[in-house]
């Protein structure tokens, strides 16, 4: 499939991730496609199953537009999911109505890791890049595209678990019994992750994102070793221009407020804070090196517009002054959330943030 690429009529949000001037603090939502719009209620139902959303270029593209069509987001991400890589490596992703995703074959041993293979995403993944060529032909320039993948240590607790998990004692017991298995799984996953994201930038993401979304449930010490490590060399092994401009990396561990100024060093251009971190501490502890994504907790959504305005005015003025903050939550949206309370959030931030680039 060879389509046009426009020019980009909207650059707020990559101006702000290269910490370049913006006339305003640009903004989009983690999970701003999905179960609290009532289209894309309807468009699942009518694509049966989540996985054959994803599947599905048109579909896929369908819901990435949604959002874009209801507010003025300054950013679209790709619809599809961090469990694409290891669905591709062949441990059977599924999703049990209530229960989140679960693996049909996970990993239990050294032989099941060894055995893995490292999946090209132009076959086993090709449905992903379909979906990232067809959504920017979509967008015609509108906004950028974020691509996007789960980070080695996120993707290797579903895999090792089976499933998501509270205590996190199986994967664990493989990275504290059977150290060497679990950088071999890391490394490998590592390795499919560049190659995964290099094929969205090369089909037109035109920014990406690293979701460690449970990072933060290591040690210091162990999130060094066993996340933060892989995502460095992600970060070194990605494709950092296209289309003759910068491709921005954002790394995002959830919990990870204490490791911010580590997390900067490791070569990526952004972070995403969740809301356990201040703005304005966080922006000291990274010294300026990257931009910020952050960072209001998803829940104040379920407060009244007013209330929502306060607390973007808070992160605002807790960021201060200046560029390289790109506005979100600090995680994805609830489904239970109320859409217009979205669309008064954005608004906020439309209203006040002007006042911090001036
Ligand atoms: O942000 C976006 O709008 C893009 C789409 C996106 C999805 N998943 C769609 C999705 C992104 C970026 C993800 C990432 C993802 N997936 C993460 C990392 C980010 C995070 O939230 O921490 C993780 C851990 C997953 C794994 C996963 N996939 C979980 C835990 C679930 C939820 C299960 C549930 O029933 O809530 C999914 C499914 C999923 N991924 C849905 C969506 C819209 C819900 C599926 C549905 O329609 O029922």
């Amino acid at each position: 499939m060879s389509l046009s690429k426009p020019a980009l009529q909207n650059d707020v949000y990559l101006r702000a991730l290269m910490r370049e001037p913006t006339e305003r603090t640009p903004i989009w939502m983690m999970r701003q496609a999905g179960r609290y719009l009532p289209e894309y209620k309807a468009t699942r139902a009518h694509a049966g199953d989540f996985m054959s959303l994803c599947k599905n270029a048109e579909l896929a593209c369908e819901v990435t537009m949604q959002p874009l069509r209801r507010f003025p987001l300054d950013a679209a991400i790709l619809f599809s999911d961090i469990l694409t890589i290891p669905d591709a490596m062949g441990l059977g992703l599924y999703f049990e109505a209530g229960e989140g995703p679960r693996f049909e074959r996970p990993l239990r041993d050294h032989r099941a890791v060894e055995s893995l293979g490292i999946p090209d995403p132009e076959q086993e993944l090709r449905y992903v890049t379909d979906a990232v060529r067809t959504i920017r032909h979509e967008l015609g320039g509108k906004v950028p595209l974020i691509g996007f993948s789960g980070s080695p240590w996120t993707l290797a607790t579903y895999m090792v678990e089976g499933g998501s998990t509270k205590n996190f004692s199986v994967v664990k017991k493989m990275l504290f019994a059977e150290p060497q298995t679990m950088h071999l799984l890391l490394d490998k996953l590592a390795d499919s992750v560049i190659l995964y994201l290099n094929a969205q930038i090369a089909a037109g993401a035109q920014a990406v994102m690293v979701f460690d979304t449970w990072g933060g449930v290591l040690s210091p010490r162990d999130y060094r070793e066993f996340s933060l490590a892989y995502m460095k060399k992600i970060v070194a092994g990605l494709t950092r221009h296209a289309d003759g401009r910068a491709v921005p990396v954002t790394l995002f561990t959830k919990g990870g407020g204490a490791w911010l100024a580590d997390m900067a060093a490791s070569g990526c251009d952004a972070l995403g804070v969740d809301w356990t971190t201040d703005m304005g501490i966080a922006r000291q502890l990274v010294q300026d090196q990257v931009a910020l994504q952050g960072n209001m907790d998803p829940s104040v959504l379920y407060a009244s517009p007013q209330r929502i305005e306060e607390e973007v005015a808070t992160i605002l003025a807790s960021y201060g002054q200046g560029h390289g903050h790109v506005f979100n939550l600090g995680h994805g949206i609830h489904p239970e959330v109320n859409p217009d309370h979205a669309g008064a959030f954005i608004e906020a931030v439309h209203k006040l943030s002007p006042a911090y680039h001036r």
